[in-house]
C-alpha cells in the first residue's frame, strides 16, 4: 500500500494533486510522502518487536537529508556506505550511536570521521579493513565497536548485479573462515568485537534465502561464543524485496521477515539490526515526467518523455520494471496502446520499457513512474547536462522542495577553465 492514488480523476501523492506540484516545479521531479515512509518504518519495528532492535534504512536508497530527517526523527537508526552517507546522517540530526557503517571500501579518512563524530558499529568486511581500522582508532585513542561481514554462501534469487551473499561476490569474510578472522580481530588493539553482520543481497521476494543466512549466523554466533567471544549484536542486513507492478504475486511483508528473525536468531539474546533501504523507500516515491512527442515508427510508438536513464537508470542497468500510469485517471476500460516508452538521451539503452500497453496519452500529458523512491534520484546524473531534477516531499496536504533543480549557471560554473585556455 502507498500513499499515490488516484482522487477526482488526478493522481495524488498523500492529499497533493500532482498537477499542482508540475505547475510549481516544472517537470521532471521527484516526490516523496511521508505517510508511506513512515508506515514502511513503523512495520519493521513493529514486525521485531519484542526483540531489542534497531531499524537502519540504507541511506543509499534515498539519501535526501529531508527523507532521512523524517525517518530519524521515528527513531530510525541510518546504515552508511561514505563518508558523504555519514554526514547527511548526522545532518539529518541522527546521533552516532545510531548509525552503522557498512561498505567493502572504507577509507582511512572515512573511518577517522565516524571515529570522531561518533559510530554505533563498524560492519568490517575484510582483514586489510580489520587492520587499518585497529591503526586509525589506536592513534586516536579510542576503540572501535565491529561486526564482521559473513558472506554465507547463499544464494538471494535476485538480479546477479544486486546479489551480494555468494562466495564469488566481494562481500564480506567466507563464513568458513570466521573462527581465524574473529581471533585476528580479538587480538588487535583498538577494536571491540560486539556482533556478526550478513547482507545477502537486495530485492529478495522469497524468505528461503534469508532463512538459509540467518541460520547460518545462528550457528556461527554459538560456535564464537563457544571460542570466547563476546557476541551481543546481530545485523542481518536489508534486502527484502517489493511489489514492482500490481498483478506479480507479492514478496513476503514485513511482519513474516520479523517473524523469521525470531523464529532463527530470536533465542540467542542479541540485539538486532537489520538495514532495509528498498522496503522503505522504494514505493514511497514516484518519478513524475512529461510526454514531449508521441512519434509513430516503423511497427511500433514511441512515447517520448522529458526524462531519461540519467534521471532513473533501473531500467536501463538492470532491465528493472516500473509501472508507468498517466496522472490523469483514465477512464475505466479506457482504450489502451503499445508505446517503447523512452527518453531523449542519445543513446537506444534510455528505454524505460518496449511494447507497454499504456492507457491513450498526448503530448504534454504527465506520467508517473511508480515504485521510483529508492535507488532513483540517488543513481541519478548529469549525463547530455540534464540537470538533477527536483526532489519533493509531501505530508499530508503540503508539500516542500526538499532539493531544487540547479540552474545551467551552477552546473557550468562547477566547471573550472584552466589558465593556458
Ligand atoms: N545493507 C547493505 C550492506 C547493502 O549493500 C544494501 C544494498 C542494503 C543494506 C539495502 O538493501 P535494500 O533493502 O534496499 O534491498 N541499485 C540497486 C540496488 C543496490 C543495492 C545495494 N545494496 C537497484 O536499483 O535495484
Amino acid at each position: 500500500m502507498d500513499h499515490f492514488q488516484y482522487k477526482n480523476g488526478t493522481l495524488h501523492a498523500e492529499d497533493v494533486a500532482i498537477p499542482d506540484i508540475a505547475a510549481a516545479v516544472g517537470t521532471p521531479f521527484y516526490v516523496y510522502s511521508t505517510a508511506t515512509l513512515t508506515r514502511h518504518y513503523n512495520l519493521f519495528t513493529e514486525a521485531l518487536s519484542p526483540l531489542p532492535h534497531l531499524v537502519c534504512f540504507a541511506i543509499k536508497s534515498l539519501s535526501n537529508v529531508a527523507v532521512l530527517k523524517t525517518l530519524g526523527n521515528l527513531g530510525a537508526g541510518m546504515d552508511v556506505v561514505s563518508g558523504g552517507e555519514y554526514l547527511r546522517a548526522k545532518a539529518a540530526g541522527v546521533p552516532g550511536d545510531r548509525i552503522v557503517f557498512s561498505g567493502v571500501g572504507k577509507t582511512r579518512e572515512e573511518m577517522r570521521l565516524a571515529l570522531t563524530g561518533g559510530i554505533r558499529q563498524f560492519n568490517v568486511e575484510s582483514e586489510p579493513e580489520l587492520r587499518a581500522l585497529s591503526e586509525v582508532a589506536t592513534s586516536l585513542g579510542v576503540t572501535a565497536p565491529i561486526t564482521i561481514r559473513v558472506n554465507p554462501d547463499v544464494d538471494a534469487r535476485t538480479h546477479e548485479k544486486i546479489a551480494t551473499g555468494k562466495k564469488e561476490n566481494k562481500f564480506g569474510i567466507p563464513i568458513a573462515r570466521a573462527s581465524e578472522v574473529y581471533a585476528e580481530a580479538a587480538r588487535l588493539p583498538g577494536l571491540q568485537v560486539i556482533g556478526i553482520d550478513v547482507h545477502i543481497g537486495s530485492q529478495l521476494t522469497e524468505l528461503e534465502p534469508f532463512e538459509q543466512a540467518y541460520l547460518k549466523v545462528a550457528d556461527l554466533t554459538r560456535r564464537l561464543r563457544s571460542e570466547g567471544h563476546t557476541i551481543t549484536r546481530l545485523d542481518l542486513g536489508g534486502g527484502l524485496g517489493i511489489p514492482y507492478t500490481r498483478t506479480n504475486d507479492a514478496p513476503p511483508l514485513p511482519t513474516d521477515y520479523g517473524a523469521l528473525i525470531k523464529r532463527t536468531v530470536g533465542d540467542l539474546g542479541c540485539e538486532v539490526e537489520i538495514e532495509p533501504g528498498r522496503l522503505i523507500s522504494g514505493n514511497a516515491g514516484i518519478l513524475v515526467s512529461k510526454v514531449i512527442y508521441v512519434k509513430n515508427g516503423e511497427g511500433r510508438d514511441f512515447l517520448i518523455l522529458d526524462a531519461a536513464m540519467n534521471d532513473l537508470v533501473r531500467p536501463s542497468m538492470y532491465g528493472a520494471h516500473h509501472d508507468i500510469v498517466p496522472v490523469a485517471e483514465p477512464p475505466v476500460a479506457a482504450p489502451t496502446q503499445e508505446f517503447d516508452v523512452v527518453g531523449p538521451v542519445c543513446e537506444t539503452g534510455d528505454t524505460f520499457a518496449k511494447g507497454r500497453d499504456l492507457p491513450l496519452v498526448a503530448e504534454g500529458d504527465l506520467v508517473a513512474f511508480r515504485s521510483a523512491g529508492a535507488y532513483g534520484a540517488v543513481m541519478a546524473s548529469e549525463y547530455n547536462t540534464r540537470p538533477l531534477i527536483p526532489e519533493v516531499l509531501v505530508n499530508g496536504d503540503h508539500f516542500a522542495v526538499i532539493r531544487a533543480r540547479p540552474s545551467f549557471d551552477e552546473i557550468l560554473n562547477r566547471d573550472t577553465i584552466p589558465a593556458w585556455l
